[in-house]
């Protein structure tokens, strides 16, 4: 389902499938983890766009810990609800832990995911083995018109005019945002005047809010993964090593956890 990020044609295996071409010949290698890069070089605003590898790091850690756990549940459960889903990619998908559940949870359905962090990639495609990963722009997606029959997206950057554009008629946007209390203890700690989230948006152009569901719970992380959580995260305090030390001191004892899911489809 990928398409050449030069020419919009479909990308093909070519020989034992290692690089990927279209019908101009463009191709495009496959790294040794399998993603394939679908960034051109003139289109990097910077030379590591995205998460860098230690924010990468960071969000692997928190994972691992599994404190994000509830949300993935409650979005494998949204998309295994659906009906007819057998294409589905997950926008920004950072190092793949909502893939890897998805993929768990539904073995028949072709997944990818893209991101724009070489380092979120390679992380992922070691992850997920069964799920197809690129470099790529979420502001310009490397798909095919109509091409999938959902999209999940979590926290992550993101072109609405794209997301129509590669979503099939009739079929589904799974949009997960925070809601305005997440993380609210550790915004306290951080900033003197700590504001909460903006309310999550309601209307996406071109598509049709089918439903809304939140996921909130509280997790105590330590006083490490509060910092792992801070250093995934562009909160403007992390780089003072004395905020580290006085978060060090003062860990909260729980943290509220809080997400929004809205559900769309684009119009049959
Ligand atoms: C907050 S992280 C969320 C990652 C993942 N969805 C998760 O929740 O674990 C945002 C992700 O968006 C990616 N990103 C930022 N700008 C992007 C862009 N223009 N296109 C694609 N991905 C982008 C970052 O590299 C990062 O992995
Ligand atoms: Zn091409």
């Amino acid at each position: 389902m990928w398409a050449c990020p030069h020419c919009q044609l479909a990308l093909l295996p070519i020989g034992t499938g290692e690089s990927l071409a279209c019908a101009n010949r463009h191709a495009f290698d496959r790294a040794r983890e399998g993603y394939v890069n679908l960034l051109p070089a003139n289109r990097k605003r910077s030379l590591e766009p995205g998460d860098n590898p230690l924010m990468v790091a960071a969000r692997r850690r928190v994972h691992e810990a599994d404190i994000y756990r509830p949300l993935a549940d409650a979005l494998v459960t949204e998309l295994a609800g659906l009906s007819g889903v057998s294409s589905l990619l997950d926008l920004g998908c950072g190092e793949a832990y909502y893939c890897d559940a998805l993929a768990r949870a539904l073995p028949d359905c072709t997944l990818c995911g893209i991101d724009i962090s070489r380092a979120a990639i390679r992380l992922a495609a070691r992850r997920c083995r069964s799920v197809d990963f690129a470099v790529a722009s979420a502001y310009r997606l490397p798909l095919l018109d109509e091409a999938l029959d959902a999209i999940v997206r979590v926290f992550a950057p993101a072109d609405d005019a794209e997301i129509v554009r590669a979503l099939k008629p009739g079929r589904y946007y799974l949009e997960v945002s925070p809601a305005p209390r997440h993380l609210w203890q550790v915004r306290a700690l951080l900033y003197d005047k700590p504001r909460e989230h903006a309310p999550p948006r309601m209307a996406v152009p071109g598509l049709r809010l089918l439903g809304q569901a939140g996921v909130q719970y509280e997790a105590s992380p330590g006083p490490e993964l509060v910092w792992d959580i801070i250093s995934m995260t562009p909160f403007a305090y992390r780089g003072r090593p004395e905020r580290r030390e006085y978060l060090q001191r003062h860990t909260p004892a729980a943290v509220t956890m809080a997400f929004s899911l809205h559900l769309y489809c684009r119009d049959a």
